[in-house]
């Protein structure tokens, strides 16, 4: 059987035979035929935007893997900043390499006494944290007369470097802020995610139990990247106008801050508190049928399979409520998942648990607020999005994103003056 496609134009009998590569087909084939010809394809169900090698996902088998690396073991073996410049670099770390990596992000963590004392300070006092987060990044960008040197590349790592050590940094003083509790500033002696929950956590003496520290670089690593998502996808159409890396990734924070997306995590927290009750199940995926709402961490574009990220996070929560004591929201969950994977209309459209159905279980027993959760998502995510950010700006088949239309407004008419509407 030929690996190729043929397209013929109906009206004029042209046709035009293209090669399908890895499931691929060049869609600007079709063009060949009529140059005013373009695809109908609303919210890119159909289209592969670039060609990518970070990131893999066969969302029918539930398979993810990062540079080729599957999740599972990375999850069990690696650190999140090993995977951070895995993902960037394409390879894992040796032990030189890894310890550099780590000097260099650790010594970027402290950010400017401006951002705190005269940005972040401006925000009124019940601000979303991570409306706060999305601003501070891009306001961090005009702290460096480097930032827009995407071309230079000693000055792209450094901005690279600045903000997967900083994003910590002002994820913590967003919340830092929100509850009134003075800032803490970055420790270095401490591993990435430890000197997270340093800040976050620290009032007078802190201990940090090492299997929380653990849960959190587990969570940090499952978070980092998963291709052309909505997120990830935003930090490409604005990473493609040539703009700084920093506006680029507060671009991309907001795309995931939605409830389709990474702000699933807070809005499924707020359903199973709204449930209430393990009681109350059956009703809720009853209501979830009759079009009343959703079932929030369920679903994905890609996977058609459980989450893999999901079951990780699933077994990663039994070991951090052995520390903080069991979520009492866990019940309501595992029995919602139960009901769902057995009912006919979630198996039908092969609906299962995503990534954001337990995270926000684990954050809110260690004690996150639920404004968090999207911050938290996106502090790891914002290595995945520099690793993108970084091979768009090295593919030379990449222009400024800028998809077609198909206009269905009205055709020409005269303006009418004001007296006459
Ligand atoms: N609860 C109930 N029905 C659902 C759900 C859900 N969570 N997700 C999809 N469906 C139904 C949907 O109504 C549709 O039914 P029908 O064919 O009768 O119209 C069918 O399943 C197909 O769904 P879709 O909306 O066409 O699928 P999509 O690929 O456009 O959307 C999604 C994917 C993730 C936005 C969606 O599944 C959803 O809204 N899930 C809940 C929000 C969520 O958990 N988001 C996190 C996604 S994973 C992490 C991340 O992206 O950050």
């Amino acid at each position: 059987m030929p690996d190729t496609i043929t397209i013929i134009d109906d009206r004029t009998g042209k046709k035009v035979t293209v090669p399908i590569t890895g499931g691929v087909f060049p869609s600007s084939a079709i063009r060949e035929l009529d140059p005013d010809l373009y695809m109908y394809d609303p919210a890119y169900l159909s289209t592969a935007a670039c060609r990518s090698a970070i990131t893999f996902i066969d969302g029918d088998a539930g398979i993810l893997r990062y540079r080729g690396y599957p999740i599972e073991q990375l999850a069990e073996h690696s650190s999140f900043l090993e995977v951070a410049y895995l993902l960037l670099k394409g390879e894992l770390p040796n032990a030189e390499q890894l310890a550099t990596w780590t000097h260099d992000v650790t010594h970027h963590t402290f950010i400017h006494e401006n951002m705190r004392k005269r940005f972040v300070d401006g925000f009124h006092y019940d601000a979303h944290p991570v409306g706060m987060f999305i601003s501070a990044v891009a306001a961090l960008g005009t702290f460096y007369e480097d930032a827009k040197d995407i071309f230079d590349a000693d000055a792209r790592e450094k901005q690279i470097l600045r903000l997967i050590a900083k994003v910590p940094t002002l994820a913590a003083m967003c919340h830092r802020f929100s509850v009134g509790l003075p800032f803490v500033y970055p420790n270095n002696a401490l591993s990435y995610p430890a000197n997270f929950l340093n800040m976050m956590w620290k009032v007078g003496d802190y201990e940090l139990h090492p299997d929380l520290e653990r849960a959190m670089d587990i969570l940090f690593i499952l978070h980092a990247d998963h291709e052309q998502n909505c997120g990830t996808t935003a930090m490409r159409v604005i990473g493609s106008s040539q703009a700084d890396p920093y506006s680029a990734v507060a671009g991309a924070a907001a795309a995931l801050y939605g409830p389709l997306h990474g702000g699933a995590n807070e809005a499924v927290v707020r359903m199973l508190e709204e449930i209430g009750s393990y009681e109350n199940v059956p009703a809720f995926i009853e209501d979830v049928k009759a079009g009343k709402g959703k079932l929030m961490g369920f679903g994905h574009r890609v996977y058609k399979n459980y989450d893999p990220r999901a079951r990780i996070i699933k077994d990663a929560a039994y070991k951090v409520f052995d520390v903080t004591g069991k979520n009492p929201l866990l019940d309501i969950a595992l029995k919602l998942e139960e009901a769902a994977l057995d009912d006919e209309y979630f198996k039908s459209r092969r609906l299962y648990p995503n990534v954001d159905f337990y995270s926000g279980l684990i954050y809110q027993a260690m004690g996150f607020p639920t404004d968090m959760f999207t911050v938290l998502f996106a502090i790891p995510r914002t290595a995945g999005w520099l690793a993108h950010w970084q091979e768009l700006l090295g593919d030379k088949e990449q222009k400024i994103s800028r998809p077609r239309q198909w206009y269905v407004g009205a055709d020409e008419r005269t303006y009418v003056p004001m007296t006459a509407r």
